[in-house]
């Protein structure tokens, strides 16, 4: 208990002393914006490197923290990464090592998606458990029991996992919960398994069919992805390949509803609305209008939006990687919203930060009950305690009078490339100092 006071009055002190958003509330935006590559294919797609010797190359990879930390993850590994232009290159000879550090995964949680990859193809993986974090315990044990469900044998000792097997084995395994990182991980140690293996109860995230098309451009025998039940033939070898990373849905919803809050006019291209149904949905059911074609959303100005309710569940339900920002949003509503988190226990530490903003939010366990202030908020120095949440501020910041500060912006860096330069360029007054 100790330790984390400390730790969090380390982060808190290292936040303070780093980059801080200014966001000063104004006008509509108005404008066209481009949306990035999707940094949660992006990870589980570079960790999935491991699984083949060689050279593989990547487009639409987003430039973001995370991105790099995974790079130093398979540096340390012993493989080899780089830029060359817009192209992000990974090039993977025979690991020097099979163990992910404290300091590495401690970083980022995904990085715990090493493991199933180098399980399947060197027979041994050490990952330091990846521990608590801001929106809850999240927990490994579906990834650790699908492996075993391989054949894996699982053992934890000083604060690390190790896994090891001769030869992992096709299996049916149920997954308890709807688990993204859990269904990617044991669908890429599937792969190099001897036989058949079925995974039920999977994630049908759209990040989970980009890594199983690339898997499948690497080799792999993989039907069902997209749906809940995946099914895995396991082949002798993988080999590199290329892929373009698919849109960010959630950077992509972020950049609609920041058209959505300041009354303007904002079209998103290079993104896939039909990712986005369930915000698509609650927003027209709001009151906006919002048009679609296959590669671009567009929200028309609205004077006044209605208080509606969301509860977030896995895809194709509204996604928890939205709630923060929709609640920024419903923060201005006309009316009051239930907001329900079903997928993290502690995911509403945005509401006291929105709060000081002037929002009339009362959380409840798993509940918030938004009451709108349309044209209310007030800027004020706050702090971002997320990647998502740090969103939800700056979405506010740019409705909220004056000038509000986000502080801890090294979250948002982790997960939106430039949003400062994206937001600028369809006329939000924000700047980083
Ligand atoms: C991924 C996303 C994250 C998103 C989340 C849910 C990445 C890098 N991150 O996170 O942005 O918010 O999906 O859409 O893609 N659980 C267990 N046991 C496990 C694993 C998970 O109980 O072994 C629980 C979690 O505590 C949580 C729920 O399952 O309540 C969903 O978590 P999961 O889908 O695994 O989230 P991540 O893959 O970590």
């Amino acid at each position: 208990m100790l330790l984390w006071i400390f730790q969090d009055a380390i982060e808190l002190f290292v936040g303070l002393s780093m980059d801080k958003m200014v966001v000063t509330g104004g006008g509509p935006l108005r404008g066209t914006v481009k949306a990035s590559g999707a940094k949660n294919a992006a990870l589980p797609i570079l960790f999935s490197t491991l699984l083949a010797e060689g050279q593989h190359i990547f487009r639409n990879v987003p430039k973001l923290k995370d991105i790099e930390s995974t790079a130093e993850l398979l540096q340390s590994l012993g493989c080899e990464t780089s830029w060359d232009g817009d192209l992000f290159k990974v090039n993977v000879s025979a690991l020097q090592s099979y163990e992910a550090s404290y300091d590495l995964v401690r970083k980022m949680r995904a990085s715990f998606l090493c493991m199933g990859p180098m399980l399947a193809k060197y027979g041994e993986a050490v990952v330091s458990q990846p521990g608590g974090c801001a929106i809850g315990s999240r927990p490994i044990d579906l990834h650790l029991e699908g492996f075993k469900a391989l054949g894996a044998e699982i053992t934890q000792r000083e604060g690390y996992v190790h896994a090891a097997t001769k030869k992992l084995q096709g299996g049916t395994f149920l997954f308890e919960t709807v688990t993204v990182g859990g269904t990617e991980n044991v669908m890429m140690a599937a792969t190099l398994a001897e036989g058949i293996t079925v995974l039920e109860n999977a994630a049908k995230e759209p990040e989970i069919v980009d890594l199983a098309e690339y898997l499948i451009k690497m080799g792999a025998k993989i039907s069902g992805h997209g749906t809940s039940v995946i099914r895995i033939e396991g082949v002798r070898k993988l080999f590199p390949a290329e892929h373009t990373i698919m849109a960010d849905r959630i950077e992509a919803g972020t950049l609609l509803i920041a058209g959505a809050i300041t009354k303007g006019q904002v079209t998103v291209t290079n993104c896939i609305p039909s990712h986005l149904e369930a915000l698509i949905i609650k927003l027209r059911e709001s009151g906006f209008k919002i048009e679609t074609t296959s590669d671009t959303m567009t929200v028309f100005p609205t004077e006044k939006w209605e208080a509606v309710d969301i509860t977030t569940a896995p895809h194709p339900l509204f996604p928890t990687d939205l709630q923060a920002q929709f609640m920024a949003l419903m923060a201005v509503a006309h009316g009051t919203s239930v907001i329900s988190e079903t997928v993290f226990e502690n995911r509403f530490m945005h509401v006291t930060e929105l709060c000081r903003l002037g929002a009339d939010i009362t959380p409840k366990t798993r509940v918030a009950v938004v009451r709108g202030v349309p044209g209310q908020l007030t800027g004020a120095p706050v702090m971002a305690t997320d990647l998502r949440a740090s969103a939800s501020l700056v979405l506010a910041g740019l409705v909220a009078s004056g000038e509000t500060v986000v502080n801890r912006i090294y979250h948002l860096d982790r997960g939106y490339e430039k949003l400062e330069d994206k937001l600028s360029s369809l006329g939000a007054k924000i700047r980083r100092s």
